[in-house]
């Protein structure tokens, strides 16, 4: 973790660096590189963005930079935010003056004066998040580490460097920030800083919604997700944001007999699935799929506790909360909703057996999606029981080459009716229909029930068979 100063250095030898030093040194400023990039050096991960902090003028400091990279350098400054972005190739500086902030009580916006570096370094959200590099020639890759942020990060906290009341309520998106730092990097919030979360949770509220869900995603992606989850719910800020996954928690009784509880197992089905895909709207169907479970909870005498059609429920329940938390309302909506809705389908078939017919409808109903679905599916088990595990899976095996051997013989994937509704009602003389919808379905449930091949040939000589029985004729010929 502690690197010496030849080291740090080493990080700083590109010639980008060195440019910010010179034009620092020649506008007689001082210059750093504060924050994320800083920190992940430490942390040995990869950071795009650098962020450069001048004690004076960040936008001077970037004008001189770009001076000093000529043509192919791209200067942007935002004067009303006293910011500036030099860009050049793969290269992003982003400059801005060391500042002191101070914040009113129902806004995000500070009020912002110039500062000095500790000042700056004050303000930051996080011990790790405020780690400066000095790029001055005479104390280049001199650290300044005012608040144990480098021994923290030995330790694995997350800590705010001022009182974290102050810190949170002057930006209450850190506290969404801790629970994802913590889950990407394994870190542990620090007990004073999470009871300041607890605290504070509430004003949440003034956050928008986008931005929650940013770090909602950067969570759902992090190696082991359930740890952002599990803090959000011990914070008390999941029922603030996500009221239906909190629904899940816990266990009811009657007449001895308990069901397991929904949200611990959701959160397995999360890790589990995470460990073999980063698709991150496969992710979030796993948070899902489980969702329509508690409007669906009843307990039978005879059955025990029963959930039935909760993946029916669960679509239906999914673009409300889209919509709220601001998820996008687009494919990867349909997507998890497809996911949700499908979930018990291979359970099922491994269950019961798997028949032809049955593996065609299920290819015909997830398309291309159906490898995913069966990560998912296979997520979902999370029995203790080793034996049954093992049951479950090998099933599982079982239907995945059922659904090869049939995709290979039948190819139903994607699969379009060989005889369209045009052909359908050109053929008959008819209007569009509630007959041609008929027609059409019974043609796709004889290719899916393997009644018929997929073969345009047999499916028109299927549908005049049909067609005759429900009294029509083609166009011409009378019945
Ligand atoms: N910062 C802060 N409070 C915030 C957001 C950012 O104090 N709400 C500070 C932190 O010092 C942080 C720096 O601004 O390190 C840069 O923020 P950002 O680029 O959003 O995050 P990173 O820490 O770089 O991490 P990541 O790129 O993973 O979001």
């Amino acid at each position: 973790m502690y690197l010496t100063e030849q080291e740090l250095q080493s990080h700083l030898s590109s010639p980008s660096f060195r440019l910010v030093s010179e034009a620092a040194d020649e506008l007689g400023l001082e210059a750093y590189v504060i924050g994320g990039y800083v920190r992940d050096i430490f942390l040995n991960r990869h950071s795009k963005d650098i962020d450069i902090v001048a004690v004076g003028s960040g936008i001077e400091l970037a004008k001189a930079v770009a001076r000093k990279l000529g043509k192919r350098a791209t200067l942007s400054v935002f004067k009303n935010f006293g910011t500036a972005q030099v860009k050049a190739g793969d290269l992003e500086l982003e400059f801005v003056g060391a500042r002191r902030e101070s914040y009113s009580h129902d806004s995000r916006k500070p009020i912002v004066e110039d500062g000095t570096l500790e000042d700056d370094q004050n303000r930051r959200d996080f011990t790790i998040n405020a780690l400066a590099l000095c790029l001055n020639k005479d104390r280049y890759g001199e650290l300044i580490d005012p608040f144990g942020g480098l021994d923290d990060m030995e330790d694995l906290i997350i800590r705010t460097p001022l009182d974290p009341d102050i810190t949170f309520s002057d930006d209450p998106l850190r506290m969404m920030r801790a629970v994802r730092f913590a889950t990407q990097l394994g870190f542990f919030i620090d007990p004073d800083t999470f009871d300041a979360i607890i605290r504070n949770r509430e004003r949440i509220s003034i956050i928008s919604k986008e931005r929650i869900v940013d770090e909602l995603n950067k969570i759902m992606l992090s190696p082991k997700p359930s740890i952002g989850f599990e803090l959000l719910d011990k914070s008390g800020l999941l029922p603030l944001i996500f009221p239906e996954l909190c629904a899940l928690k816990g266990v009811e009784m009657i007449e001895g007999i308990g069901h397991k509880d929904n949200f611990a197992h959701t959160l397995l089905v999360l890790d589990q699935l995470s460990r073999t895909t980063d698709n991150l709207w496969l992710r979030w169907s796993a948070i899902f799929h489980d969702i329509g479970k508690p409007a669906t909870k009843r307990f039978d005498p005879r059955l025990g506790w029963t959930f039935h059609s909760h993946n029916f429920i669960g679509e239906k329940m999914i673009p409300a909360i889209f919509r709220r938390m601001k998820l996008p309302m687009n494919e990867k909506m349909k997507y998890v909703q497809k996911m949700v809705s499908l979930h018990m389908r291979p359970i099922v078939l491994a269950d019961e057996g798997v028949t032809d017919s049955a593996i065609r409808r299920l290819l015909f109903d997830a398309g291309d999606d159906i490898d995913d679905l069966m990560l998912l599916c296979e997520a979902d088990i999370t029995s203790k029981n080793p034996d049954k595990v093992r049951r479950f899976l090998e099933n599982f095996r079982l239907v995945r080459s059922k659904l090869a051997e049939i995709e290979e013989k039948d190819r139903v994937r994607n699969f379009q009716p060989p005889v369209s509704g045009e052909e359908i009602m050109r053929t008959f003389g008819l209007p569009p229909s509630r007959p041609v919808g008929t027609l059409k379905e019974s043609i796709k449930n004889a290719i899916l029930d393997g009644v018929i091949p997929n073969e345009y040939e047999a499916a028109r000589q299927y549908m005049l068979q049909k067609a005759a029985k429900m009294g029509l004729a083609p166009v011409g010929q009378t019945c």
